[in-house]
């Protein structure tokens, strides 16, 4: 039996898979294994020859077996092994700050007003950059003759020779979104609309693309002074502060009845601006009660309904809360200024959290 012994164990020693031992263990330990067929020899023997081939068998049967589960449990640690090594993850890296992109502060300062004005209600709405010249002007009481298309500076787009119809225009305000939202939704409602806009221009306070956030909110009895809350309560959010001088100033809009701009108090010492201190005044919205032509142009009743409206510069914003000079560096993509000004990726602004830390 030294020579079964021999071979299997030789067997085991060099199986180098659980699929390989299992082999083993058929040849060996099978019902028509080698072991299995000497048992069956021990019905011809003469009881003597039995007595002595008997117990020897057994002990064969017993090495091999526990042979066979010491080796399974060797392979399965070695495959264990095997695959923490390949596995490995040192969890304690830091991160190759050289590689990590940043948050525009544009990207950023429109996750601040958001987050500011969804507290008090307001959702997000949306709408096309290419827009018609109903929802970007005539909707908004701004008629063709109206100088306010004049002023603005528009993009319009191409058609066909022959084809009459007014051209579509690059929008020059988020205005539009108002009708749109209004006309999904209807009243009550309460939105911001964050987007881009164009116009032709260009200088260190212009670029042909900049962004606004336009702000609205319909109900049966809204008025000036819900506006006027509103926009401090956005203003004191925004700039992290207790208390800042905001100057409402009668102005004119084809789609508010009565307008105001807002100015907030700011000082330029030395070359730097500094909001809510000093003598001087600084423009960042338009604003006022939604006009009733406005109302009737997206099927909203203005015998029952009225609201504010607001328009917000974000790229204004952004510059002044975070101390940037030049509007057009904005759209330059340039490396070094992105890493100076960019934001933290994973830094969330949050009320509960902080805004910009
Ligand atoms: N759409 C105006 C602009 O682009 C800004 C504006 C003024 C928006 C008054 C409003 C508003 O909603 O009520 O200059």
């Amino acid at each position: 039996m030294n020579d079964l012994r021999d071979k299997y164990l030789a067997a085991i020693a060099v199986a180098a898979d659980e699929s390989a031992l299992e082999d083993v263990r058929l040849a060996a330990m099978g019902k028509q294994g080698e072991v299995a067929l000497r048992m069956r020899e021990l019905g011809k023997m003469s009881p003597e020859e039995r007595m002595v081939a008997g117990p020897a068998l057994n002990a064969l049967k017993d090495e091999i077996t526990s042979a066979l589960a010491a080796k399974k449990v060797a392979l399965a640690d070695a495959a264990l092994d095997e695959r923490l090594r390949g596995e490995w993850l040192d969890v304690t890296l830091p991160a190759r700050p050289r590689r990590q992109g940043t948050i525009h502060p544009i990207s950023q300062v429109t996750e601040e007003v958001t987050a500011i004005f969804a507290d008090m209600g307001f959702r997000v709405a949306e709408g096309p950059q290419i827009e018609s010249d109903w929802y970007n002007f005539d909707a908004l009481n701004i008629p063709g003759h109206h100088p306010a298309r004049a002023e603005m500076d528009t993009f319009y787009t191409h058609r066909a020779p022959g084809d009459n119809r007014p051209p579509h225009v690059l929008r020059t305000h988020t205005s539009p979104v108002q009708i749109r939202a209004l006309e999904a939704q209807g009243a009550p409602i309460r939105v911001i609309a964050p987007g881009r806009v164009y116009r032709a221009d260009y200088d260190q306070t212009h670029t042909p693309m900049f962004h606004q956030v336009e702000g609205l909110a319909i109900d049966r009895d809204i008025s000036m002074a819900n506006l006027k809350w509103c926009l401090e309560e956005f203003v004191k959010a925004y700039f992290e502060v207790d208390h800042v001088d905001l100057r409402f100033r009668a102005s004119h809009f084809p789609f508010t009845e009565p307008s105001a701009e807002v100015d907030i108090r700011c000082s330029w010492e030395g070359g730097t601006l500094k909001v809510g201190e000093g003598d001087d005044w600084l423009e960042i919205l338009g604003s006022g009660m939604v006009h009733p032509k406005v109302l009737e142009a997206a099927k909203v009743d203005p015998t029952q309904w009225q609201g504010f409206a607001f328009g917000m510069g974000i790229d204004r914003i952004a510059m002044l809360k975070y101390g940037i000079p030049d509007l057009r560096a904005f759209f330059d993509s340039d490396l070094r200024w992105l890493r100076h000004y960019g934001f933290a990726a994973l830094d969330q602004p949050t009320l509960h959290g902080g805004l910009s830390r």
